[in-house]
């Protein structure tokens, strides 16, 4: 959500600049701007829209050999006001002297600037970040870093900042609180770097320093210190995993089909740390061992979008095969409740980016309860990585694109881990079901492999589909989380509506809808519930309404089949998930949608 760029070298504004914020793009791509400078002259450049359309307006603007010393950058994904040039970063002040980027929301910003306007400042923007420019310029103590110092704690709430000011024109100011921020500077100190993620970075460099709140980088020339609340500290770089990092798009159309297609590789990564197929047990080294030092008698799981729905599976495969009770919360809502801190409770947060904000807070909260937490996280290095020491990685590698696909998979493949490692610590019983689910495990990125193979047929059903507006996406059972995570999918990039339904729910109300252009689709494998299911196409037929069935079987009173390959009950979501992103694939694909970038979403949700 935004994505923030800083660089102080020698290196050619616009031959790298662009670079740089094309691999921040997924973070926001509503607009993007930049900000040049060389201690004598200033020049900006900023376009709405993609990266792209920056590109061919810096190629106009620039001098192509020009070397700027000092750059700040940053890709937007609006939160205060609309799509327009006005309110694109780097905002600045009303001297033109001070300039910012800025990811996160300063809550107060509404106060903060009606005692500016009191003061006659004008606003060109409707945005939070603005106020701060202005803030800092009515606060002027002739001195960037002082006036940065003071304003600060004036601000409420999350921010992530990179300050510029023709006062002191060698000089940057990174500062961090809640959003995220890291910094580098290679060894004869020729180029400094800021960065919202370490995933711009890993093109460049192999160590990195994780800001934390608080903390402030100010570079001076070519030199730098930093600061955490105000007093000076050093901190180390860490070396980050730069091969997982980099993410090409190959010959794939777009990186959500190469994604997708990365699946069976993902969780054979996910299962060589953590399952013993030869001796069909799990490897418990690290985390486990850390569980084992506990007793627990309930999990809560706390996620929002595609990993809520990751954990939905949790709360089955805990209650069904280790016997524990569990309870999911959407992280945005839990910590608006009263959450009695319970002592044999285990609460697991997960998130692919690790930098929600929504999950964050709550984290927070129950850490400083003393709250056993536990996360699972994909992004090496990330805040959430960095707040408990009880986790696990999902090892999905980079997910570069907005829908999420191949970290759900390596999400509830984890989950399903978890299950099995409380199963056997808490019950011990039914071995042969527990060594068969693990031999299906080994067999599952093949099935996958097989399902891959029918990508052609699925986009002939798609063809078939993709001009109703609106479906139900039916499911019972373990399939609650394959059709509310398809269900989002379809949604965020084909732009039809669908809702996600129990299949049995329908004749409590929802069946109204159901009529010749209002069709379903039903994720039915062929487990116990199969023949319910069954009626509860019966009941969307008798109502003129059209079934997509996606089962292992062919199921002839469907309108439309996808047939996926065969495995077991407890297994089947593995695969029912991935038809679920290849029908949302498909389907917007055939509609024209862009969907590596579609519209009003953001990768790394940072904002509350
Ligand atoms: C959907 C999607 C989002 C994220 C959600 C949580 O495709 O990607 O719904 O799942 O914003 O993000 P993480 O998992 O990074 O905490």
């Amino acid at each position: 959500m935004c994505g923030i760029f800083g660089y102080v070298g020698k290196q050619n504004a616009s031959k790298v600049l662009i670079h740089w914020l094309e691999k921040l793009e997924y973070r926001g791509y509503d607009s993007a701007w930049f900000v040049v400078w060389n201690t004598s002259w200033l020049q900006l450049v900023k376009s709405v829209g993609k990266v792209s359309y920056l590109t061919a307006k810096s190629e106009n603007t620039l001098v192509a050999d020009e070397t700027f010393s000092y750059w700040i950058a940053h890709t937007r994904w609006a939160t205060h006001g609309w799509v327009t040039e006005n309110n694109c970063h780097p905002h600045y002040s009303e001297n033109e002297k001070i300039y910012l980027v800025h990811n996160g929301i300063i809550e107060n910003y509404k106060e903060l600037k009606d005692s500016l306007v009191a003061k006659w400042y004008k606003f060109y923007s409707e945005t939070d970040s603005e106020v701060v420019a202005k803030l800092i310029e009515d606060s002027w103590e002739w001195n960037l870093l002082k006036t940065v110092e003071k304003v600060l704690p004036t601000l409420e709430w999350a921010y992530a900042f990179l300050f510029i000011s023709k006062e002191n024109p060698d000089e940057i100011i990174g500062v961090k609180y809640w959003s995220p921020l890291v910094f580098w500077y290679s060894n004869d100190k020729k180029d400094l770097y800021f960065s919202s993620d370490t995933q711009a970075l890993a093109w460049v460099v192999e160590n990195i320093i994780f800001l934390d709140d608080w903390e402030l980088v100010h570079i001076k020339s070519s030199d730098y210190t930093i600061k955490s609340e105000w007093k000076l500290v050093s901190k180390s770089a860490e070396k980050i995993d730069v091969a997982s990092l980099k993410a090409e798009k190959w010959d794939f159309k777009h990186f959500m089909l190469k994604e997708i297609f990365e699946q069976p590789k993902v969780l054979n990564d996910v299962f060589r740390w953590r399952i013993d197929f030869e001796n069909l047990k799990l490897n418990k080294a690290g985390s486990f061992e850390e569980l084992d030092k506990f007793e627990f008698d309930k999990v809560v799981f706390v996620a929002c979008g595609t990993s809520y729905h990751a954990w939905w599976l949790g709360t089955y495969w805990l209650q069904d095969l280790a016997g524990m009770d569990s309870s999911v919360e959407v992280a945005s809502e839990y910590e608006y409740k009263n959450i009695r801190v319970e002592a044999k409770t285990l609460y697991v947060f997960i998130s692919q980016s690790g930098e929600t904000a929504d999950s964050i807070e709550p984290l927070k909260y129950l850490k400083s309860k003393w709250a056993h937490t536990f996360w699972i996280v994909n992004v090496v290095g990330s805040t959430i990585s960095r707040l408990t020491d009880s986790w696990m990685f999902t090892r999905a590698g980079t997910e570069v694109w907005v829908a999420s696909t191949k970290a759900f998979t390596a999400q509830i493949c984890t989950i399903l881990i978890l299950a099995l490692y409380f199963w056997e610590k808490n019950w011990n019983l039914w071995r042969q079901k527990y060594r068969q689910i693990i031999q299906e495990l080994q067999k599952i990125p093949g099935i996958i492999d097989e399902l891959l193979k029918e990508s052609e047929e699925i986009r002939k059903v798609a063809q078939e589909i993709k001009d109703y507006k609106q479906f139900f996406f039916l499911w019972r059972h373990l399939e609650l989380a394959v059709a509310y995570e398809s269900s989002l999918k379809f949604k965020e990039i084909s732009y039809l509506n669908s809702q996600a339904l129990p299949s049995w729910e329908l004749k409590h109300g929802s069946l109204a809808l159901v009529d010749k252009d209002f069709p379903s689709v039903i994720f039915m494998p062929s487990d116990f519930l199969y023949e319910k299911n069954l009626s509860s196409i019966q009941e969307v037929k008798a109502r003129n309404g059209k079934i997509l069935a996606v089962s292992n079987k062919k199921i002839d009173s469907a309108t439309w089949n996808v047939i996926i390959p065969e495995t077991i009950e407890e297994t089947y979501p593995f695969i029912t998930a991935i038809a679920g992103q290849l029908i949302a694939y498909h389907t917007a694909d055939l509609l024209w949608r862009d969907i590596d970038k579609p519209r009003n979403l953001a990768k790394s949700v940072t904002v509350k």
